[in-house]
């Protein structure tokens, strides 16, 4: 059955090398799962040789592991080894048919980013954000084809979350949008049509719970409990790890966006996280040591 929002499977196409911008931790994981399900290359940018080295290496060992735990065989892990590669110059990018941006959540930054793009890319090119909270309409209103642009949202850790948020902006085509969701498909991910709209579907509900959660620590709940009050519903981790795994400054930068959209009652900034992030020593956890056992 055909998913829900996504036009006939038909138009989509095939994709045979795939680009990601930037090499840091989410585009490596990117990087890893166009290449073990796609099988084509991928190649990666970043700003300096240094931070395209470690990021592509990054990637490579990552196969490695799987070899060694026996998850893909030794050859394999070779192959998909060799699918990886890095580069400074976006020039890399001329003959991929799929670029998406995996850079910091600044949306200036990002229309730049895509505007640059544009002059490298292939006319078919489809160009796609990973954005957790920032507006695909935006974005593509950069570009002078604003109808290759898709918002392809993953979530942490790609290898693992079954979940892709697909994002249509206004010009889509029908042609790049069934793409994305064969993409999806082809990566083993159950994609959803969602509303173009601060932090989409999941990010929203997500960040109301962890404010909750915030909330009830900054107002006198001792951080084991409030951290682990949930625990009887059988969440897979609890709130305070997850905001750890998923990392300070993106939770901040989702919950500032959800902020600037739905303000302050339903969405606060804790100061608790800014002054994480600002490197004080007022960490939420060490505010009652004494009560945390984990
Ligand atoms: N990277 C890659 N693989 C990972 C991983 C990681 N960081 N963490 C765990 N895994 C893999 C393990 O290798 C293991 O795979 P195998 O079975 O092949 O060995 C599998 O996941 C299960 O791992 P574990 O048994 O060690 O751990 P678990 O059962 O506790 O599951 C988890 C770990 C999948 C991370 C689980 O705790 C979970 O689902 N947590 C919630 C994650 C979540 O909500 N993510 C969304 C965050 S929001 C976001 O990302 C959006 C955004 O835009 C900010």
């Amino acid at each position: 059955k055909r998913p829900a929002g996504a036009p006939d499977p038909q138009l989509a196409r095939p994709l045979k090398k795939v680009g990601v911008v930037g090499a840091g931790l989410m585009a490596g994981q990117l990087a890893q799962v166009f290449a073990t399900h796609l099988k084509v290359p991928v190649v990666m940018t970043d700003l300096d040789q240094e931070r395209v080295n470690r990021g592509v290496a990054a990637v490579r060992a990552n196969f490695e592991k799987l070899a060694a735990k026996g998850r893909i065989s030794a050859s394999d892990a070779e192959q998909l080894a060799s699918l990886i590669s890095g580069s400074v110059s976006q020039d890399v990018f001329s003959d991929a048919d799929f670029v998406i941006e995996a850079i910091f959540e600044e949306i200036e930054l990002k229309k730049k980013v895509l505007r640059q793009l544009e002059t490298i890319v292939s006319p078919e090119c489809i160009l796609a954000s990973n954005t957790s909270s920032l507006s695909i309409t935006e974005m593509s209103s950069a570009l002078e084809h604003p109808e290759r642009m898709i918002g392809f949202h993953f979530f942490n850790p790609v290898a693992v979350m079954p979940l892709v948020e697909l994002v249509r902006g206004p010009e889509t085509t029908d042609e790049v949008l069934a793409t994305g969701f064969v993409t999806a498909q082809k990566l083993r991910k159950t994609a959803v049509l969602v509303h173009d709209a601060p932090a989409f579907v999941v990010n929203r509900i997500l960040l109301r719970m962890m404010g909750e959660v915030q909330n009830s620590f900054d107002e006198g709940t001792d951080a084991h409990t409030a951290d682990h009050a949930l625990d009887p519903m059988a969440l897979p981790m609890t709130p305070f790890t997850l905001l750890a795994m998923v990392g300070l400054p993106v939770a901040q930068h989702v919950t500032e966006s959800l902020n600037k959209a739905f303000g302050d009652e339903r969405f606060p900034v804790s100061p608790n996280i800014q002054r994480l992030i600002d490197g004080q020593k007022t960490a939420i956890w060490a505010k009652d040591d004494a009560s945390s056992d984990d």
